[in-house]
């Protein structure tokens, strides 16, 4: 008789090893599969995902040395500190990063087993449906299927190539690739200028390499309120990036010395790139091949994405649910994970709510950027008659002291009620004050509540007080 459970979760990314916690936390008998091995040693499957294997946790580690790498080489001496000069060993960073990604890995097997959730070690796949429930198949080492009463699928996204331009993580690298570059590349090549793009490129930059990156769009983080945009194209190139709107990518070759990356340029001029390597960072796509949805009746849309009830993550199939990249929504770790929790509440027959307009974006560019809620541009566009109110870090006593003033904090609050409807941040630490604004617009405050919180001085949180002021024509320090 195959092992029965009442949740199977297929995927052991943020959002399925949360989804699966949270099931047993409830009290349901829960397996989770994970198929990849990343690069564990010993090939065993690892839980973590994109996210801690190929994707935030090593990437934010990169970040964070190469960061220090920087303050030292370049802003040590503002402090009045001498340094001679300084090398890195880039050999000891990426083994600092595996560390790090091995330490979380083995964390959430520690957290399988405190919480009694049993691993598949395997590819998932539906088999179909009996009245005992679904019956999913694990092609592992061993071969073994499994029933349930429940499923929910996690199963991320993979990194989305271009036609014509191989990658072999060698030469031309998608993310995984450009987390272990085994030597600093003279010059480096990245095709997309969004998160992985700005985020892995100033790793990089910052270490030595000369960083260009090529753009299809005519405008630069176009996702992002153009306002914060239009600093962070001024001060990332200021920093060195090298940045190209609005270009065609053609042919892309490798040869001894590298990749040459042939392009139109915005002016529809034809141009080359030519470079030690080059990373390819055009966007995600969800992984749903070899699933067998259709054993089980189920179809993806036209972009390859799951179709869910917004509100439930249920899909077509009753007892079938999809949570995280492999959904509609923003690929962001922490929106898997309060899909992953929300579902297995919504089994146990609760009655979870999450807000999409309040999840939080970070980049973790130097400064960071960070919004949650509305851009102005979304504002004009609904017709919404909205206050802005900005404010600088310059004016900001702390991050003066920390040598920290670039950039600001923008509120956009409704003219008529005041509430806020965005809040957008490039500054440093802006990933942690981020989160104010989150539980802000969670709690549905106006501009006015935030003004009238008392903040700690000196600290950059000020920023965000007196921006909710600006609003309101009276910012104090200005
Ligand atoms: P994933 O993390 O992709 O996990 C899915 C897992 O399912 C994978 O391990 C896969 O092997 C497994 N799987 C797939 N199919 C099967 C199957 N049939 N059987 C068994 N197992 C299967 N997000 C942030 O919020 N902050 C960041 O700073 C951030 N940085 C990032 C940096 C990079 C370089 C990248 C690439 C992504 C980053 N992200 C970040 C995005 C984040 O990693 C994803 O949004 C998140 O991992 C999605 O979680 P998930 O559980 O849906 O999928
Ligand atoms: P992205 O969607 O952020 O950016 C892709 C960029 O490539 C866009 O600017 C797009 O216009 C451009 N592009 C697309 N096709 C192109 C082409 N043919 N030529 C030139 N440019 C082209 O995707 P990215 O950077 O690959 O990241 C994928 C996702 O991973 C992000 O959207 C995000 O959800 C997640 N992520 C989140 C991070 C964070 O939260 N800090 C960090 C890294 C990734």
């Amino acid at each position: 008789m195959s092992k029965s459970f009442d949740v199977v979760v297929i995927g052991g990314g943020p959002g399925g090893y949360i989804a699966a916690i949270r099931a047993a936390q409830l009290g349901f008998k829960v397996a989770c599969a994970e198929s990849h091995s990343y690069d564990d040693p010993k090939g065993e499957p690892r839980l973590g995902g994109t996210c801690l294997n190929v994707g935030c946790i090593p990437s934010k580690a990169l970040l964070a040395s190469s960061e220090e790498f920087e303050k030292i080489g370049h802003h040590a001496a503002d402090h009045g500190i001498k340094v001679g000069p300084i090398s890195i060993d880039s050999q000891k960073m990426l083994a600092r990063k595996d560390d790090i990604v091995t330490k979380m890995t083995g964390g959430i097997q520690y957290l399988f087993r405190k919480n009694k959730i049993t691993l598949l070690k395997g590819h998932a796949s539906f088999e179909g449906k009996t009245t005992e429930g679904f019956q999913v198949k694990i092609d592992g080492k061993d071969q073994e299927t499994v029933t349930a009463k429940n499923v929910i699928i996690a199963t991320g996204s993979k990194a989305r190539h271009l036609p014509g331009i191989p990658v072999d993580n060698v030469l031309i690298c998608d993310n995984e690739g450009a987390l272990k570059f085994d030597s600093t590349p003279k010059t480096l090549g990245v095709i997309g200028a969004g998160v992985i793009g700005l985020e892995l490129g100033s790793v990089w930059r910052r270490i030595g390499s000369k960083v260009t990156i090529l753009e299809a769009m005519p405008s630069f983080l176009g996702a992002c309120d153009q306002g914060i945009a239009k600093e962070a194209q001024k001060l990332l190139s200021k920093q060195g990036l090298l940045i190209n709107t609005g270009v065609k990518i053609g042919e892309v070759k490798t040869d001894k010395k590298g990749v040459v990356v042939h392009y139109t340029d915005s002016a529809g001029k034809a141009a080359k790139l030519e470079c030690d390597r080059l990373i390819v960072s055009v966007g995600r796509i969800p992984n749903t091949e070899n699933l067998c949805l259709d054993k089980i009746g189920l179809t993806v849309d036209e972009r390859g994405f799951i179709p869910i009830d917004d509100h439930t993550c249920s899909t077509a199939v009753p007892g079938v649910y999809a949570v995280g990249d492999v959904v509609r929504g923003p690929m962001l770790a922490h929106k898997a994970e309060d899909e992953g929790v929300l579902v297995a509440e919504i089994i146990a027959g609760q009655k979870p709510h999450i807000d999409y307009n309040c999840i939080p974006w970070v980049i973790y560019t130097d400064p960071e950027i960070a919004w949650v809620g509305k851009t102005e541009e979304q504002l004009i566009a609904a017709g919404i008659a909205y206050k802005p109110g900005q404010f600088p870090f310059a004016a900001n006593g702390r991050a003066l002291g920390m040598g920290r003033s670039d950039g600001f904090i923008k509120i956009l609050a409704d003219a008529k009620t005041d509430e806020i409807l965005g809040v957008h941040i490039i500054g440093a630490n802006a990933s942690d004050l981020i989160a104010e604004a989150a539980v802000a617009m969670e709690f549905k405050a106006a501009a006015e509540d935030i003004a009238r919180i008392c903040h700690p001085h000196p600290s950059l949180s000020e920023v965000m007080r007196e921006a909710a002021l600006a609003t309101d024509s009276r910012a104090l320090n200005m």
